[in-house]
């Protein structure tokens, strides 16, 4: 009898609302690929939370399971690279936005996607991390690879209360940097200072919308996540030779700035992408988060929850009520 497990599906309900609903689904009914993996956790990024709400630049087609993240034990493979019980983990890619995700107890993807999971890390630990944890990572890597050094200056970490902010802030403190945090809409002070920020700012004080083209130097490096008017103000605010890493529109996708910073004092813009990064970059940053880049306080930042749980936590996501990362233990 064909297997069947588990998995969040998000139908179209009419009138352009979406139903989540957690069901069950048949093996032969994930798309064709070279590697089964039976997944034990998932995560839930912002991206999922747009796939799983109906937007149509994330999803074309609905009936879907989302999740962009997924860690498991391989249980097919007819690729040689892996073996039935290796442990490996499948972010990104085309996962989750057209190809059935990490929110149903089964992944078949291709073998391209994979990633064996590194030593040091379990299959928790991966997704604590996950596609937001990868990402800081790939900023930073982008920092460091541009020479910014913690007696540069202060760094700047936008979103910092959200998914790659929160993984972000302990990793560049880890690493001796004096990160800044800028505080979202509530106040999370005492909690971006448990996991290494050591100055808190609000939004009101990192956006300056009074049109000036350059403002006072502020910032040695920045990841930021957040886009538009937020954005623009860090890069009129870096010091000479900054480097800001930008990952995210959650604000605006807009970009309303002349080329003054850039050609004045010297700023670089490093753009992140993490769903198509070179296989060879991803598991470098994968290497650095399972050794010199693990995040002691991870278990401050994650939440564990079940998938019955995950709706509920997908609607705190889209209101700007969650913090953190929520890890989806997807056996329970
Ligand atoms: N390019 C890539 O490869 C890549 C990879 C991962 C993520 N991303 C993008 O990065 C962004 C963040 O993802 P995430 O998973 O970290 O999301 P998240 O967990 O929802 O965190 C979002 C953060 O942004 C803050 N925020 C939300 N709306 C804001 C606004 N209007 N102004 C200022 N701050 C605002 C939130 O603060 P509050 O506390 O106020 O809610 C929170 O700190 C998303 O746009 C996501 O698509 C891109």
């Amino acid at each position: 009898m064909e297997k069947s497990f588990k998995a969040m599906v998000v139908s179209e309900a009419g009138n352009k609302q979406y139903r989540r609903a957690i069901v069950q689904r048949q093996i032969k009914d994930l798309p064709e690929g070279d590697v089964l993996v039976r997944v034990y956790y998932s995560s839930l990024n912002y991206k999922d939370a747009l796939s799983a709400s109906g937007n149509r630049g994330v999803t074309r087609k609905y009936p879907h399971t989302p999740g962009i993240d997924a860690a498991g034990v391989v249980e097919k493979s007819t690729d040689s690279t892996f073996q039935v019980g290796d442990e490996v983990i499948v972010t990104s890619y085309d996962l989750g936005m057209n190809t059935a995700g990490g929110f149903g107890q089964y992944i078949r993807v291709p073998a391209g996607w994979v990633v064996p999971l590194p030593d040091g890390l379990s299959l928790r630990q991966a997704m604590c991390y996950g596609t937001a944890g990868f990402t800081a990572a790939l900023s930073i890597l982008q920092l460091v690879n541009h020479g910014v050094l913690p007696e540069h200056g202060d760094i700047l970490v936008s979103g910092a209360t959200g998914g790659v902010g929160s993984i972000a802030v302990p990793i560049l403190a880890k690493q001796g940097y004096t990160v800044v945090a800028v505080n979202g809409a509530t106040d999370q002070s005492d909690y971006l200072k448990s996991i290494g920020a050591q100055r808190i700012i609000s939004i009101e004080d990192a956006v300056d919308t009074s049109g000036r083209p350059m403002l006072a130097a502020r910032w040695a490096g920045s990841v930021d996540v957040v886009g538009g008017d937020l954005l623009t103000t860090t890069i009129k605010s870096m010091n000479a030779n900054g480097v800001v890493t930008t990952c995210g529109n959650i604000a605006s996708p807009d970009l309303p700035i002349n080329v003054f910073p850039f050609i004045l004092r010297g700023v670089t813009l490093v753009g992140i992408d993490s769903q198509n990064c070179p296989m060879a970059v991803r598991q470098k940053a994968w290497d650095k988060l399972s050794r010199e880049w693990q995040v002691t306080q991870i278990e401050t930042v994650v939440e564990e929850i079940t998938l019955d749980e995950l709706d509920q936590r997908i609607g705190k996501m889209l209101t700007r009520g969650s913090k953190g990362r929520a890890i989806v233990n997807m056996q329970s």
